[in-house]
């Protein structure tokens, strides 16, 4: 079946330039930047949609099942592979840091997902992530909204903080800081708020940072191990020079108007993971 965020990339995009997206925009990234700042690279975002906070966070790399959406990320200069988050094309220890916004709620196997997520991350690598809990007023809201026909939000189901909490835990993560936003009641109208250091108790946003540990995840999340291994450093780039040549041509034959924009020079310099058996043209 095809999601609402396949089919309907453009408006979820275009969401974040409305009056109310850019303040509730601002107020998550203001949650997430400090969490992800200083992490160790390359950067993974699993859930990237349209690569509005990856670009902005120094992602490297960005999954999504959605093409559409991904196109969307490839234009602000996020490396797209398209895949679903409980089997993540990587090699073990790929990434020094991964990120999960508001992702695990539309997941089928928010378990299953974190287990992977443990796998590709490196011993020490961090995880941060954003999510709105189940059990605030701004996630019984957002499942109402759903529940009436949401085209996004009626395939949500927003976990609670604890269920978060247990699931990092089981999966082998150690939740070391936290910041929170979304307060005040649930609005469609800007909004005039904050963010706060720790978990504020009702808060609508919550971002985590945690750290994996040195052990593998506990509990019935089997980490995947048929990954093929990745490639050497020096074969990565040059798969990594073919495989961003072909992306170029696809994307200029598609969408002439709308060539990539050039990556940051932090990005090109990083040898980033190369996933195997997925090409860079799936986003196209
Ligand atoms: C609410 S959007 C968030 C997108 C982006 N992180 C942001 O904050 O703008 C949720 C995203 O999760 C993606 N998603 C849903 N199920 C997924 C899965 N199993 N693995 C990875 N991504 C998934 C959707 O396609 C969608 O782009």
């Amino acid at each position: 079946m095809t999601s609402a965020f396949e089919e309907l990339a453009a408006r979820y995009d275009a969401w974040y330039d409305t009056a109310s997206g850019r303040v509730l925009y601002d107020l998550e990234l203001g949650c997430l930047r400090p969490l992800l700042s200083g992490t160790g690279a390359p950067r993974l975002e699993v859930g990237v949609g349209s690569g509005r906070f990856a670009a902005a966070l120094g992602v490297d790399v960005g999954l999504d099942p959605g093409r559409a959406a991904l196109r969307l990320a490839a234009k602000r200069g996020v490396r797209v592979v398209q895949g679903a988050g409980e089997r993540l094309p990587f090699s073990d220890n790929a990434f020094g840091a991964v990120g999960l916004v508001v992702t695990l709620c539309f997941a089928e196997d928010p378990e299953g997902l974190l287990g992977e997520v443990r796998r590709v991350l490196g011993p020490g690598g961090t995880l941060v992530v954003g999510l709105v809990p189940g059990d605030s007023a701004w996630g019984r809201w957002y499942e109402e909204k759903g529940r009436a026909g949401h085209p996004f939000y009626q395939s949500a189901h927003f976990l609670t903080l604890s269920d978060h909490l247990r699931l990092l835990g089981h999966a082998g993560f150690e939740p070391v800081a936290s910041r929170s936003t979304l307060i005040q009641a649930p609005t469609d109208a800007p909004i005039d708020e904050a963010v706060q250091e720790g978990i504020v108790p009702g808060a609508g946003f919550v971002a985590l940072v945690a750290s994996a540990g040195g052990g593998r995840q506990r509990g019935n999340v089997k980490p995947r191990r048929e990954c093929p291994a990745m490639p050497r450093p020096q074969e990565t780039e040059q798969i990594d020079a073919q495989m961003s040549q072909v992306r170029r041509g696809r994307l200029r034959t598609r969408e002439p108007p709308h060539a990539p924009p050039p990556r940051p020079a932090s990005v090109q310099s990083r040898s980033v993971p190369q996933p195997r058996g997925v090409t860079a043209t799936s986003a196209s």
